[in-house]
């Protein structure tokens, strides 16, 4: 099955019917952002100088939500139940980094968002995963830390900003299994703004990626190269969170406003599905960000 999609334009509807039927429907986590706001400044974004208005961040959330079923995605939805003093919450790329049924929690580096790990504990635990963390090592989960390359065995690990490295090889240790040996590499954050790998670095598949180099040191660069192709996007477009995208099969779900990037995408076989993110890149998160990855 894995050579088939070479012969599948990805843009052809009636073969996009096709592969849904050859794939099971990706999954994805949601959490609602019933607390959503901008209370506290952990990174460049949130300076309150424009408030938050929330029922648009709703609206704009439920927006995002739907885009991924019609690009033919699945997605629970986590409740924040006792979360109102946790305004981030919403941002459930950080909860954990998920392999199968393992799930690897965050332990944040800000106090203000550490309160957002016993609900995501909760959600992990209910949902019947194998749940480790290293309480001990920051670790910002999915937000820096993302698969790809050959069976999507590499997880490129954003270190700087927010994670150290110090957790990673327990993190590629505990969610590797048998045959699926994970290595984790390392690629340092060299701007506050792209504090996340995931703002400036989003795989297509398992060998495609786009990516903001100059938000990576001279080794992440190089590192990442070796093992991937990657597409360079405009600087005003990495920005306006072009990287902070949502693949959901041959659809790539991003923040309006990124013409550059959504025709780089379209050369290389990716149709690209805008929606307005703006309330929620006052707290410095995008659609990615509001979204974690199950299997
Ligand atoms: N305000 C949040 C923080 O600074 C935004 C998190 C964005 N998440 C991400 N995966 N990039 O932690």
């Amino acid at each position: 099955l894995s050579s088939i999609p070479l012969f599948i334009s990805p843009l052809n509807r009636s073969n996009m019917r096709l592969s849904s039927l050859l794939y099971a429907a990706p999954r994805y986590l949601m959490c609602r952002p019933t607390f959503f706001n901008v209370t506290y400044s952990i990174n460049p974004w949130m300076t309150r100088a424009a408030p938050v208005n929330c029922s648009r961040a709703m609206d704009q959330w439920e927006t995002l939500r739907e885009a991924i079923e019609v690009a033919g995605g699945k997605v629970d939805v986590m409740e924040p139940d006792d979360g109102e003093e946790l305004p981030d919450l919403v941002f459930v790329a950080n909860a954990a980094v998920v392999r199968g049924k393992k799930a690897f929690l965050a332990t944040f580096s800000n106090k203000e968002r550490q309160g957002e790990t016993a609900l995501n504990r909760r959600w992990f635990e209910r949902g019947g995963y194998e749940v480790h963390e290293d309480e001990k090592n920051a670790f910002e989960g999915a937000g820096d830390a993302l698969f790809a390359g050959a069976g999507n065995r590499l997880l490129f690990c954003g270190i700087g900003p927010r994670s150290g490295t110090a957790a990673l090889p327990k993190v590629a240790k505990l969610l590797s299994k048998g045959e699926d040996q994970l290595k984790a590499v390392a690629c340092r954050l060299v701007s506050q703004r792209f504090y996340h790998i995931d703002v400036a670095f989003c795989p297509l598949n398992e060998s495609l990626a786009l990516w903001h180099p100059t938000a990576f040191d001279d080794v992440a660069k190089h590192n990442m190269s070796n093992e991937l192709k990657l597409i360079s996007i405009p600087d005003e477009e990495a920005n306006n969170f072009a990287c902070n995208a949502v693949v959901v099969n041959s659809t790539v779900i991003m923040n309006k406003g990124n013409p550059q990037t959504a025709l780089l995408l379209r050369q290389n076989g990716y149709q690209t599905k805008f929606v307005d993110m703006s309330e929620f890149i006052k707290a410095g998160g995008s659609a990615k960000c509001c979204t974690l990855r199950l299997e």
